[in-house]
Order: structure tokens, then sequence, then C-alpha cells
């Protein structure tokens, strides 16, 4: 969505993942005081979002959304002041049907009005689901639902990220890129390894619809809520591979060393953060080990070895498979052990199972596959 936002993929935070519907006032100041105090917010975390479950079951006699002052007791607007005196943005959750996801008013009519109250409150980021979408079945239904909301927000004069969930959606990466900042690609993630798996492979091939603006969104992050720390650096590095949405969704307040230090780094995070906004491609994929490559803006290539399966294998690339050459020597600087090493071509690494290695890689001159620059036109919306 060409509003100027989200010309990086959006960092932040979460409640869904680690609190289903216990949001609280509370809950988001510890965390945004957590996120300042733990470095994350000097290391590119911003937005700080309410999902869903943060509002009362009716609306006001004027048809205003109301908070549940029992979770909020300043309200939303109060808890923006809060999270914006922390120098980050407050992000909140709505649906495009007539009830969210897990059961409160949706903005189904009440577009204009439900943008204006999420500006006036100082919302800076909005997620909109599409449960309860009420018989909303055409593909040109639901784009002119999504729409709505994007004009209603547009009208607000407050730049607010848009963010589209999936629900009852087709194939949103071939319609949505001039209606959302970013759009889910797949069902909703869990604490496990074979959900992540199953995720990073629907949202893998989907780098030709990615750019600055408009992102593949393969859902928030589980890192730190169940899965090893081998099984979580390689999930946070897939996700910054393919440019998706960095959004830790467990407890920070009480977040481990280990798990701060994954969510924390910032070489990794630079991959993610890349101006030139590629999502990156597999280059090579066989039997469980994945090579992943992303074109970086100064010339840069960001490579993924990745191992599926639960043994440790030796996976093998070439600076021409990622699309690097002219050069005698390369440097390779791998991002999670922080060293450095040269090589005249050869990349290959011992990976564990479950794991990566991920290098940036230096050097000589590099050829593009291409990636961020489709554009997409809505016919009859
Ligand atoms: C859907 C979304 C989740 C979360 C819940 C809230 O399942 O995919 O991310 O927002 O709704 O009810």
């Amino acid at each position: 969505l060409a509003n100027n936002l989200a010309l990086t993929p959006p960092m932040g935070w979460n409640d869904w993942n680690a609190y289903g519907c216990n949001v609280s006032e509370t809950l988001v100041k510890q965390t945004a005081d957590k996120i300042v105090s733990s470095g994350l917010a000097a290391a590119g975390y911003q937005y700080v979002n309410i999902d869903d479950c943060w509002m009362q079951h009716s609306r006001d006699s004027s048809g205003n959304l109301q908070p549940d002052y029992g979770k909020f007791p300043d309200g939303i607007s109060g808890t923006a002041a809060y999270v914006h005196a922390k120098g980050l943005k407050l992000g909140i959750y709505e649906d495009a049907g007539t009830s969210t996801c897990a059961g409160y008013p949706g903005s189904l009519g009440h577009e204009a009005q439900d943008a204006r109250s999420f500006a006036a409150w100082g919302v800076d980021y909005l997620k909109y689901d599409n449960c309860y979408n009420n018989g909303s079945s055409t593909t040109q239904q639901y784009i002119a639902r999504y729409s709505a909301m994007r004009d209603a927000l547009a009208a607000t004069g407050r730049p607010i990220v848009y963010s589209i969930c999936e629900w009852g959606v087709n194939a949103p990466w071939t319609w949505a890129a001039p209606v959302g900042n970013l759009w889910r690609t797949t069902g909703d993630i869990q604490n496990n390894y074979n959900s992540m798996l199953s995720i990073f492979h629907q949202n893998v091939g989907l780098a030709a619809y990615a750019g600055p603006g408009q992102w593949n969104d393969p859902d928030m992050l589980e890192v730190g809520n169940g899965m090893s720390a081998t099984e979580d650096r390689a999930h946070f590095s897939l996700w910054a591979e393919m440019a998706a949405p960095l959004l830790a969704g467990n407890n920070l307040v009480n977040a481990s060393a280990t798990t701060l230090s994954i969510l924390g780094n910032k070489a990794v995070i630079a991959v993610d953060q890349d101006s030139a906004g590629k999502q990156g491609r597999l280059v090579s994929s066989a039997g469980g080990l994945d090579v992943l490559a992303k074109p970086l803006a100064n010339g840069d290539v960001a490579v993924v070895l990745f191992n599926e399966g639960a043994s440790t294998a030796t996976i093998s690339t070439t600076a021409a498979a990622i699309g690097k050459s002219g050069a005698t020597a390369y440097t390779l600087t791998d991002l999670w052990a922080n060293t450095t090493s040269t090589t005249g071509g050869a990349i290959s690494s011992s990976v564990p199972g479950h794991g990566v290695v991920m290098y940036r890689v230096s050097g000589g001159t590099t050829s593009d596959p291409g990636g961020g620059t489709t554009t997409t036109t809505i016919r009859g919306v």
C-alpha cells in the first residue's frame, strides 16, 4: 500500500501468541518498558500491538467501539499515550466482518467511525481480520471490505500501518498490495517446529509479491514460546530472510537471556530490514536441505543454510548459485557465530538438525533474481 509506511517490514510485539485473550493495559505497559530496557527498541522493535479481546461486547449508544475498562482502565488512548512516551507505537486489532474472531464487535458498516476512534486514540497500526464475514465469499466482496477500511484509515489523516489478516480470504498476495502494507499468507502459527516449518514452506515461494510497503506476513514469531534455541534461531533467521514482519509473540517481561539475544541479533535484523526490500528465495532444496538467498541493498547477499531434518547434515552451495560472481575471494560473515572467513566460491557448513547457518556474503558483483517489483491491478473495486 503506497501510504509511505512499512517501507521495511514492521517490527514489534503482539500479545496473541503468548496470552490469547488475556490482554491488558498492565501487560502492554510492562512489555513496552521491557522493549526499551532490554535494548529491543534500539534494535528496531517499535510497534506494541494489542490483538483481539480489548473491547466490550457492545458498542455505545452512538455506535462507538468501547474499550474493556476492566482490562484497560485508561482506555486505548491512555495506553497509547504511555507507549508513545516510551518512544514506541501502538497497534490494535479489528475485523472486517460482524464480529472479531473472538466474538467482539466487528467493523462492518462502521469502518469510518471505527477508523476515527483508532486515530483519536493514537493508534499507529491496525491488524484487520476477516472472521464472521457474513457471507462475504467472493474475492471482490472481501477486497471491497478491506478497501473500505484502507480508505477510512486514510481519511483520518493519521499514519496507520494496515495489516491484513487472512481468514476467509484466498491468496491475498495476488490482490492485497494496493490494499494493505502486509497480508497474512497462512493460517495461525503455533509454538512448535512443524507449524513453523509448514508456514515457511507456504510463504517462501511468494517473493515476487514482497517489497517496500507490501509484505508477505507468515504470522508472528514464536521465539521464546517453547521451541529449542536452535529452532528459535532457525525461525528468526528464516523470517528475516523472507523479509517478514518481526513481531515478537512471547512473554518479553520474563524472557530468558537466550530468547532476548535471538530477538536482538542486529546482524539478522539488518537482513530483514534491508532497504532493498527483497524477500529471499530458495536457490536449492533437496532432501530437506535448503539454501536461501536474499540480495541486499549494498550488493551483499544474505544466505541461509536450513536443515529441515532432525540430524546434523552438511549443506553446500556456491557463490555463483547465490548470484555472486567476479571475485577471486568472497567474505562470509556468520551472523550467529559472529565470525568471518573467506572463500573462493564454495559455501558449505555442517548444520544442526532443525537449525540454520546464516551468512552475509560480500565481494564481487551480484545478479539479482528479481522480486519486490510485482504490482497488482485490482479491477472493479
Ligand atoms: C485469528 C488471527 C490470529 C488472532 C486471532 C484473534 O485467528 O489469525 O492471529 O488475531 O484471530 O482472535
